[in-house]
């Protein structure tokens, strides 16, 4: 399930590759899951997400207090968890910016798997141990999942893959006061009765690797060739879709080039730009819309000089956020890929990257051509760096952007 991004034809020298997001986990709420995730969620330790009970290990009661004594005090929830002289207990620790309790409350109503799911120095309550009796699926229903989330997400999980599944849905067992991993999963694959646990299972099954100006080539590519060809044609308004957006790097990436070239004398014209980013997971496309990012992820990709042209300082210095002319540039929808795209309208662009490899061929290639469906004639289609239609679809022409390349509808459809 890693999405490597050191696996691609960029190589080592693309920003993506500056080391792995789980190595460098930090305490804040905004790092989720990562490339590597399963390595350091070691069998046995606590992941304790938010919700039914709390990261500090309280119970809801108590937090929902917590949490309105923190708004009372225009403080927040935020750099959520750090370990105590209490050695097995983590809590929350107020920050001084009050916008992070949206996100937090946010984060907690998605299920949000905060960092003390993800640190094996954070153990469990007793209380915790006694409610939680399984973090372990067994093989049968390991099966059983797998088809399951293939069915309802397109995520191949593969024959192998039941330590991501323990150190994924670990955390959901005190959430949703469930005992054992099988049970959650039983209760999962119910979605008319446990609407909710089936929805934040599949989130928790998504992988949200993402970073500014991923593998730099495909904004080249925008930049140079797609937007200028764009201009010159005189559509408008152009149309750009983020299939698979994660936490909005990739489509705020997009309103930026776009904002770039408007000095150019052919220009896009930014307010005749419509960027949509869509995603599968809805905690995601919250911090899409909340639109704060801190330093680890604004580290990520992003230079001095587009942080300091598009991003706002907060109140915390550890979080900016996206300026307003980039935000109101985009729009979020949930959307799964595996779903109808009618609703969405023709698009002269599509960014769909970094998720195909989570898929099947057969998916693969129903999806390659649904976004055929819904290009306009000429438009183009970027994949991820490790990505390829090769042998999955014959709707696209390939177009070397040098560096880079590009996918451009053929002529016939
Ligand atoms: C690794 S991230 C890629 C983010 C971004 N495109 C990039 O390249 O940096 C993959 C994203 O695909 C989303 N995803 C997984 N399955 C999906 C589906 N069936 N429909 C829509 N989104 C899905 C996940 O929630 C996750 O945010």
């Amino acid at each position: 399930m890693s999405d490597n991004p050191q696996n691609n034809r960029y190589g080592a020298g693309s920003p993506a590759s500056n080391g792995s997001l789980a190595s460098r986990i930090s305490s804040t709420l905004f790092h989720r899951r990562s490339t590597a995730d399963a390595n350091h969620v070691a069998q046995g330790s606590f992941s304790n997400r938010t919700t039914g009970t709390t990261t500090s290990g309280m119970p809801a009661a108590s937090t929902s207090a917590l949490s309105q004594r923190v708004q009372n005090n225009g403080n927040a929830i935020a750099s959520v968890l750090r370990k105590t002289s209490t050695p097995n207990r983590a809590q929350f620790t107020p920050s001084s910016y009050p916008g992070i309790t949206n996100l937090a409350i946010a984060s907690q109503r998605a299920g949000y798997d905060s960092v003390a799911a993800r640190n094996p120095d954070i153990q469990p309550t007793t209380q915790d141990r006694l409610q939680v009796q399984s973090r372990t699926v067994s093989d049968m229903q390991y099966r059983r999942f797998a088809q399951y989330i293939e069915e309802q997400s397109g995520i191949v999980l593969g024959d192998n893959k039941q330590y991501l599944v323990n150190s994924r849905l670990s955390a959901l067992l005190l959430r949703f006061k469930v005992a054992t991993i099988d049970e959650l999963i039983n209760r999962a694959m119910q979605p008319n009765i446990y609407k909710d646990i089936s929805a934040a299972v599949i989130d928790a099954m998504t992988t949200n690797e993402t970073l500014w100006f991923r593998d730099t080539y495909p904004y080249l590519a925008l930049k140079n060739i797609i937007l200028p060809e764009l201009a010159k044609s005189g559509k408008t308004p152009v149309r750009i879709w983020s299939a698979a957006c994660s936490s909005g790097q990739e489509p705020y990436s997009i309103a930026m080039i776009v904002q770039e070239q408007a000095t150019n004398v052919v220009r896009i014209d930014p307010s005749q730009c419509q960027i949509i980013g869509t995603d599968i997971s809805p905690e995601m496309l919250d911090r899409c819309r909340f639109a704060h990012y801190d330093n680890h992820a604004l580290a990520r990709g992003l230079s001095a000089e587009r942080k300091a042209k598009f991003f706002k300082p907060t109140k915390d210095p550890n979080v900016m956020r996206i300026d307003d002319k980039i935000k109101q540039m985009v729009t979020f929808k949930q959307m799964n890929l595996l779903g109808s795209y009618s609703l969405l309208g023709r698009f002269d662009v599509i960014f769909c990257r970094n998720v195909l490899i989570y898929f099947s061929n057969e998916v693969k290639s129903q999806i390659l051509n649904k976004f055929a469906l819904c290009l306009n004639p000429g438009g183009y289609l970027i994949l991820g760096s490790s990505e390829s239609i090769q042998g999955l679809s014959d709707k696209y022409e390939m177009v070397r952007c040098n560096p880079g390349l590009a996918y451009r509808l053929k002529s016939a459809y």
